[in-house]
């Protein structure tokens, strides 16, 4: 396919094929820019690249969703407001000639069937499909953690989102049939079993992540504030990762009402996906879910990151036979749900939550049935 749309676009054949695929969070939210603990997949769904080198610095890139082109040098990348899209790659080529990698130009084609603005990464997607399409092009070697490092500085640096590290983590290092357990202070990982007859259903609710990023910085900010205050008590800690609930309740004096309810969720949160790592491991998918229920439900309460249509879709889900958790994903106010669900209750599932988010708010709901699959670095000749 995507071979296909570069011959169309340019002739002869491409050099490099690369594929990164979007993510879901099972469980642990707006835990990892709080050095917290994370457990994403990545899923079935990916952007697709596929690129020449060119003899000189000129960079050309059609993207196939957007049924636009860009082109520009190597030697003046600036970031582009007219084609928003293109920030995510030009980025990527600039932090790579700024760390002193060499590149040359290309004729880049690309696109894929990860949902836009859903939550669900696709810029993640963009960023570490183009590092990876760049290695693969000009044989450059790059340990995998740098390939994580220099997608997340495109989206910090160039495009401007003060994200965590989660999305890029996964989107290159995600297994398949596998959970992917981070530990987001010393970047530890390990891959956990998705065992059971079980899918990962994804319910996008249609709603554009439109307070998203001015919300999200508030929340990075409450975080650090609440930080600074417990250290007035005298607590050594450098993150909310570094202490438990019963050290924040011996210091809630000094933090106000929402500090507290912010601090919470994190602690919490954190405390939930290793509970959730290891049942996972114990194959108790009961309890997980049970844990995904919790998890929703101090992101509504305590983090206050999600919104109508997300709590519908929630609820609908829990009504449903055969669902064993529910929960919004990714940093809120719009965007999907993920919801852990028996195989042979999947289809039904998906059909009567479409069916019931029309009825409730009249809105379309789109669902994906999602196998966690293989990151852009997974078995990649690269270079
Ligand atoms: C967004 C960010 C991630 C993470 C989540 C919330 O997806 O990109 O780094 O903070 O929100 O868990």
């Amino acid at each position: 396919m995507i071979q296909e749309a570069w011959v169309k676009a340019f002739g002869a054949s491409p050099d490099a094929v690369v594929r990164a695929p979007g993510r879901v969070n099972l469980i642990g939210e707006h835990t990892d820019y709080n050095d917290g603990f994370v457990l994403p997949a990545a899923i079935d769904r990916a952007i697709e690249f596929a690129a020449r080198r060119r003899g000189d610095r000129l960079v050309r890139v059609h993207a196939l969703d957007f049924q636009d082109q860009v082109e520009f040098s190597l030697d003046a990348i600036q970031k582009d407001q007219a084609h928003p899209w293109s920030n995510y790659l030009r980025g990527v080529f600039k932090f790579l000639e700024a760390e002193g990698y060499r590149l040359q130009g290309a004729d880049v084609v690309f696109g894929g069937n990860v949902p836009r603005e859903a939550g669900l990464s696709s810029s993640a997607a963009v960023e570490v499909g183009t590092v990876a399409l760049a290695m693969k092009l000009f044989g450059l070697h790059l340990e995998p953690l740098e390939v994580v490092r220099i997608a997340r500085r495109a989206e910090n640096e160039f495009v401007n989102v003060p994200c965590g590290i989660m999305d890029q983590f996964v989107c290159a290092l995600g297994k398949r049939d596998h959970a992917l357990f981070l530990d987001c202070r010393n970047l530890a990982y390990r891959h956990v079993p998705l065992r059971g007859n079980v899918k990962i259903v994804v319910c996008n609710s249609g709603v554009r992540r439109a307070l998203a990023s001015s919300e999200y910085e508030i929340r990075l900010e409450q975080c650090r504030q609440a930080v600074a205050q417990l250290r007035t008590t005298g607590l050594a800690v450098n993150s909310l990762r570094e202490i438990d609930l019963a050290d924040l309740e011996v210091a809630s004096p000094v933090l106000t009402e929402v500090l507290l309810k912010r601090a919470r969720h994190v602690i919490s949160e954190n405390q939930r996906v290793l509970e959730a790592v290891k049942v996972l491991e114990d194959g108790d998918l009961e309890r997980f879910g049970k844990l995904m229920n919790a998890s929703h439900e101090s992101l509504r309460d305590d983090y206050e990151v999600s919104c109508q249509e997300l709590d519908v879709l929630v609820d609908l889900a829990l009504k449903q036979p055969g669902v064993l958790g529910a929960r919004m994903t990714g940093a809120g106010f719009g965007g999907c749900t993920v919801n852990l669900v028996r195989t042979e209750a999947a289809n039904s599932f998906a059909d009567a939550v479409k069916a019931g988010y029309r009825e409730v708010l009249g809105r379309e709901a789109e669902v994906y049935i999602c196998e966690a699959s293989d990151g852009a670095l997974a078995g990649a000749k690269i270079p």
